[in-house]
């Protein structure tokens, strides 16, 4: 037996730190852009339980509701302030006409919702209710209108409907259905996945079919929502080139679809809970591609279009993994776990470093659909790691963007692929204090980050952290609270600022003088 190895071993492992030694720095003395609160919007699809059951009940239901929007899920999602909701769809709002929703609700068409599960679809939500949730919420509102089979006299007649301050019939008929004023569309998409779900086409034939149905969408000179064109997906960056010159005009925003799949197979995404390391490590990788994705497509705007009209709205993202067994497959309904709240974090970090362009984003989506905030389930309803994810990075909405620095990470490496072990943004909040915010990549190896920050006296930091044991670690209806953010701090010692980060966390700071 040789005694000498263990030995060996034993030094060798002493020498090494449990731990990453990083250095992060900020610059309070060079801001960027602004962080539009945008950025922080959310997708609300006619989907699953997305918004039958998860967000609507119906007026006469025994849960408590307002107007039919139920009081639990609007309170959470109220504490998040968020921004911008998107609806109707997704590839629902390719096949939604506006009219099946408006009027007495037991005398609106039953449809059939052929995208999503093949399920009745009674129009219960329409516009109104649309607009009431908004109102509830104190949030936007992004309609997206219907191109792939709808004309461009309905689109032009909806938004009409909503904006119009004239006694024109179509105005006059929303205030017979009850609103005398025009309702705010703060921004209106032109059709969805033109390249695939809302009608299959190439980027050219969208790009004029969009100056078609644009042309003749007309609303009071001070009611124009910004204009979305509805671009690319992944990897595929001509519709960013071909929009950009082709749609631009009048245009605000060209939109981007990126999903993170574990595997990055569609017909085998990975499971959203109990699922090995190296999914874990996938999904990380997936994720940080949302950079690159954004640095391409920007290199384009930048050169079509260098006075920085059209922002990059990335209107759909977050994690897509295979459905919970047994529910709907149409459903899209999944768990959400620690590595989402990772996965959230990730992205936002991304999006603060382009807040240039990226001026706007929505995940995909609110409730009880792919990267949900909330789950329901009837009566109950639970928050998601993502949920508390949001809720941590509030601070950086329409916050001044800070450059960082992150010096010596150690990566995070898998068969022979990296992702950044410490991924870090900050900001000056609108109250005027700096925050940073830090995320760990790794699952099972822990961070010691020194932080500098220049320009300003830094005697400590606090706010707080999201982390867990285990990777897949999530609530559930019985153990709601097994995932929730914990205070966290540090102080300064010899003139050194030390933050403890564990493995697989997310941290939201505020720096103290
Ligand atoms: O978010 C689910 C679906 O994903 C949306 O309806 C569609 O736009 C995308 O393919």
């Amino acid at each position: 037996m040789n005694l000498l190895k263990p030995t060996i071993l034993a030094f060798a492992m002493a020498a090494l730190p449990a731990f990453a030694q990083v250095s992060v720095t900020v610059d309070t003395t060079k801001p960027g852009p602004v962080i539009n609160k945008n950025v922080y919007g959310q997708f609300a699809e006619h989907l699953g339980t997305g918004i039958y059951e998860g967000l609507w009940v119906g007026p006469q239901s025994k849960i408590p509701n307002t107007r039919g929007w139920r009081n639990d899920v609007v309170g959470a999602l109220k504490e998040l302030k968020v921004p911008l909701v998107r609806w109707p769809g997704g590839c629902f709002a390719d096949e939604y006409h506006w009219r099946d929703g408006i009027g007495p609700r037991n005398k609106r068409p039953v449809k059939v919702n052929t995208h999503w599960g093949g399920v009745a679809e009674d129009n219960a939500v329409g516009t109104h209710e649309f607009f009431d949730l908004v109102e509830i919420l104190g949030t936007e509102a992004y309609v997206n209108g219907n191109l792939g089979s709808g004309t461009p006299q309905e689109m032009a007649e909806w938004l009409e409907y909503m904006t119009s301050d004239t006694k024109s019939t179509l105005a006059e008929q929303r205030r017979k259905n009850g609103r005398k004023e025009p309702y705010k569309v703060a921004f209106f998409g032109i059709g969805n996945e033109a390249w695939g779900c809302g009608g299959n086409m190439k980027p050219e034939y969208y790009a004029n079919l969009y100056n078609h149905y644009a042309t003749f969408l007309k609303t009071p000179p001070n009611a124009r929502p910004k204009m979305i064109a509805s671009g690319g997906n992944d990897d595929d960056t001509k519709w960013t080139e071909v929009l950009s010159k082709e749609a631009a005009r009048g245009t605000d925003g060209i939109s981007f679809h990126f999903y993170t799949l574990p595997t990055g197979v569609w017909e085998k995404k990975g499971a959203a809970t109990g699922f090995p390391e190296n999914e874990w490590f996938s999904t990380m990788q997936q994720t940080m591609r949302m950079d690159g994705h954004i640095r391409r497509n920007v290199a384009i705007l930048d050169k079509n279009d260098p006075s920085r009209q059209i922002g990059f709205y990335v209107d759909e993202w977050g994690t897509w993994y295979d459905v919970e067994p047994g529910t709907n497959p149409g459903f899209l309904f999944q768990r959400n776990t620690m590595r989402d709240a990772v996965v959230a974090a990730l992205n936002f970090n991304i999006f603060h470093a382009h807040a240039e362009r990226v001026r706007m984003t929505m995940i995909a989506q609110m409730v009880n659909v792919l990267q949900a905030m909330i789950i329901t389930d009837k009566e109950k309803m639970l928050l998601t790691p993502t949920y508390h994810t949001y809720k941590m990075y509030i601070p950086f909405q329409d916050a001044t963007s800070l450059p960082v620095a992150v010096d010596n990470d150690v990566a995070y490496s898998s068969n022979g692929k990296s992702v950044p072990g410490i991924s870090a943004s900050a900001a000056r909040g609108k109250d005027g204090k700096t925050y940073i915010a830090l995320v760990n990549t790794h699952p099972t190896r822990a961070s010691e980050i020194t932080l500098n920050v220049a320009g300003q006296n830094v005697s400590g930091v606090s706010g707080q952290i999201l982390t867990s044991d285990a990777m897949d670690a999530h609530n559930t209806f019985e153990k709601p609270q097994a995932v929730k953010p914990a205070p966290y701090s540090a102080k300064a010692a010899n003139g050194k600022l030390t933050l403890k980060v564990p493995a697989k966390a997310v941290i939201v700071v505020a720096a103290e003088a």
